[in-house]
């Protein structure tokens, strides 16, 4: 009998991230970050080998004893150097590429692509090639390799030079950056990028159009493209229900629900990122309430945040920037029984998902986004027939389109004008709005996924 190749990930931030219990012994507990919550219920119980960045300085003395054997699959940390770490995860993917694909830059100002973008660039080629140095060796012959993100644009050339054997497969999470985007990088550092993808045996993107751009670019300043899909991710409806059903999560939804009372309540879900738009997201509730006095003292926004990657200046300033219009907007507008947003930044996932079981109107504003899982999770465990608004810069927005109600996440008007419409929708309309958001964002799971990547890498191998 023909055995299956064995399946190896590699990724950036691995499933685990560990802490030091009582009794100084090294735990583990699940990594932060869309990636993981997709991959790692597909992968759960598969036997894949994961590749991953020892992050932390706990995570690195974890990864110096060894491999770590985790809810049926193999985890192997590689300890990268931390200065070369810090240039390859801060300058280069999260500094710019990330920037890049999102079309975040403030153009007047950034990015400079000067002697230090130069250095971070080359070690952005070491640590590549560290991780593909430890999939080189590591994997057996013939098996399949899942390279995920934009950390890791560099690793197909060099696994198809030295294991012509193995099959890779890469994944963005992420949107992709069309010609006139990429224009934007150094020539060389655009060329070396996509050959690095365009080598491997297909690239998948989470929606039609990152895979369009994608091809275009390669096109155009390769001349060649690899065989592209597309495969959305997925919520695992039962890992998010059981948070749904926990105690945390009840006595989270109790509090809110006697912080909102008999009033209507808008939610977000998000990191603090630039990319999620959420300084007109709020210049938008502070619009409605000008525009729309009825919704003075009936309506409370509810945003459930989270701090992210706060090494970068960008960051903390954006941090800044959003919790000062916070606390202008309730200045503004407050009333002695009434704050407008509640703003909770102290990333704590129960809270969140009881803010998604209880809202009544979910905002989901990126101005550019690979997919956004929360317009998925909110539909599938909001239990108030709630309207979903999503930005139609986001990949969910070519999934759920057909029923969310969408917008054009910089015009802050028209986003106002949309949430006055999900506020005022009766409860009829409200539930056929629901339920059809619902049936969209729970089509698939993280092993439809996984079946996607498995057959774009069985097609490759021509079986
Ligand atoms: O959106 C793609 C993604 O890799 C997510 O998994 C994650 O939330 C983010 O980008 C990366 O975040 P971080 O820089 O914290 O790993």
């Amino acid at each position: 009998m023909k055995q299956s190749p064995e399946v190896v990930i590699v990724s950036n931030r691995g499933p685990l991230s560990f802490k030091v219990a009582d009794d100084g012994a090294l735990v583990a507990r699940r990594g932060g970050g869309g990636l993981v919550s997709v991959l790692g219920p597909a992968v759960a119980g598969s036997g894949a080998t994961w590749i991953a960045g020892a992050i932390s300085e706990l995570d690195r003395r974890a990864a110096s004893e060894g491999v770590v054997e985790a809810d049926g699959f193999r985890l192997r940390s590689l300890v990268i150097d931390p200065d070369a770490y810090r240039a390859y995860y801060h300058v280069v993917s999260s500094g710019a590429l990330w920037f890049v694909y999102h079309r975040l830059y403030d153009s007047p100002r950034r990015p400079r692509f000067d002697r230090h973008f130069r250095q971070a660039w080359d070690a952005y080629r070491e640590v590549n090639a560290t991780f593909a140095r430890a999939v080189a060796d590591g994997a057996a012959e013939g098996a399949v390799v899942f390279v995920q993100d934009y950390h890791l644009s560099l690793l197909g050339a060099t696994l198809a030079a030295e294991r012509p054997d193995l099959t890779t497969v890469h994944f963005h999470h992420t949107p992709f950056g069309g010609p006139d985007d990429l224009a934007m990088l150094p020539d060389d550092v655009a060329v070396e990028l996509l050959d690095g993808l365009a080598s491997h045996h297909a690239c998948g993107f989470q929606a039609p159009r990152w895979a369009a751009a994608f091809e275009a670019s390669c096109q155009a300043l390769l001349g060649r493209c690899c065989p592209t899909f597309v495969s959305p991710a997925a919520v695992e409806p039962a890992e998010i229900a059981s948070v749904a059903a926990s105690p945390a999560c009840a006595e989270a939804l109790a509090e809110l629900d006697r912080h909102v009372g008999d009033r209507r309540l808008v939610v977000r879900v998000d990191r603090i990122e630039l990319s999620k738009n959420l300084l007109r997201g709020f210049h938008a509730f502070d619009e409605l309430l000008q525009s729309r006095p009825q919704w003075r003292e009936r309506v409370v926004f509810g945003a459930f945040v989270y701090p992210s990657r706060e090494g970068l200046p960008e960051y903390l300033a954006y941090r800044q920037e959003t919790e000062g219009l916070v606390r202008q907007i309730n200045e503004r507008w407050a009333t002695p029984g009434w704050t407008p947003i509640l703003y909770d930044p102290s990333d704590d996932f129960p809270r969140s998902v009881a803010a998604l079981r209880g809202y009544d109107v979910l905002l989901v504003n990126p101005v550019r986004d690979g997919l956004n899982l929360v317009a998925k999770e909110g539909p599938l465990v909001n239990e108030r027939d709630g309207v979903l608004v999503l930005s139609r810069e986001s990949g969910a927005w070519a999934e759920l389109g057909g029923a969310a109600l969408g917008i054009n996440p910089f015009d802050v008007s028209a986003t106002a004008d949309v949430l006055h419409q999900a506020l005022s929708m009766g409860g009829e309309e409200r539930r056929v709005h629901a339920r059809a958001v619902r049936d969209l964002a729970g089509t698939r799971t993280p092993a439809d996924w996984l079946a996607d990547q498995l057959r774009a890498a069985a097609s490759a191998r021509g079986v």
